[in-house]
């Protein structure tokens, strides 16, 4: 049986007072809710990881960083690397979020290095995608997302796919209110499953989770996650919210 998962994207908010917060909340709620082969990840910024980290320690609650360089050290002003992650005992990375492809010019090259940085690193990985508008009004969403994939995780070897998370997040429904209805969540997970089928065995596609993205709240968790490829979600807006992510997490 598939992991379920949800993760909530804390993005550039919450100050480490909030952060402490928002995470003892957090600890309170999910004490109540049954999580039947579910994990319950949060990522709040590189500063506020460790603390979220240590607070979780006794929980169910996983921590997760949002991003991380490809080197392993060096002249990198700015930037934190795979290892400095694991040393403060973190085991989980986003990569390849939309708004790092956007406004931080990271490309599917660029996500490869990431990936295999991480690796050698043991992270687990959320890896994201997704169309932006004009290529799902195009038709061009299934091509796009193919291509994603390929280039930034199809040179791993099968192994390497129990450290993979994906998250489907159309750029078009992310933080706008517009989700994707369930059929067109189910519609392209299945789709992203049968790729990974056709690269891999069938077991490794069987066998990774497919996060949606993008606009996931209380009112449309229900729904989306009751379609068969997918698996969890990855929360922006409403894991900011402990009622919000609360009410999406007891969804699944
Ligand atoms: P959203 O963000 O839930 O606010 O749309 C999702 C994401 O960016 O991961």
């Amino acid at each position: 049986m598939r992991t379920k998962i949800v993760a909530g994207n804390w993005k550039m908010n919450k100050t480490y007072q909030e952060t402490k917060a928002l995470v003892k909340e957090l600890k309170h709620a999910v004490k109540e809710i049954e999580l039947d082969n579910t994990r319950v990840v949060i990522a709040p910024t590189f500063v506020n990881l460790q603390k979220a980290s240590k607070m979780t320690k006794n929980s169910v609650i996983e921590v997760a960083a949002q991003n991380m360089h490809q080197a392993a050290s060096g002249a990198y002003t700015g930037e934190i690397s795979a290892q400095m992650l694991k040393s403060i005992y973190v085991d989980t990375v986003i990569l390849g979020h939309s708004e790092r492809r956007e406004y931080f010019g990271e490309t599917d090259e660029l996500l490869a290095e990431k990936v295999n940085a991480a690796l050698d690193n043991d992270l687990e990985i959320i890896f994201c995608f997704g169309e932006v508008l004009e290529d799902r009004k195009q038709g061009n969403h299934f091509k796009v997302v193919e291509s994603q994939i390929k280039h930034a995780l199809f040179h791993l070897d099968s192994a390497a796919w129990s450290k993979i998370i994906l998250a489907y997040e159309p750029v078009w429904a992310i933080g706008t209110g517009e989700t994707a209805t369930p059929e067109q969540a189910q519609e392209m997970h299945a789709f992203i499953r049968e790729l990974v089928a056709g690269r891999y065995m069938s077991d490794v596609a069987e066998e990774v989770s497919i996060l949606y993205g993008g606009s996931v709240k209380p009112s449309n968790a229900q729904e989306i996650f009751s379609k068969n490829d997918v698996d969890g979600g990855l929360i922006g807006g409403a894991a900011l919210k402990v009622e919000d992510f609360s009410a999406i997490i007891a969804a699944i």
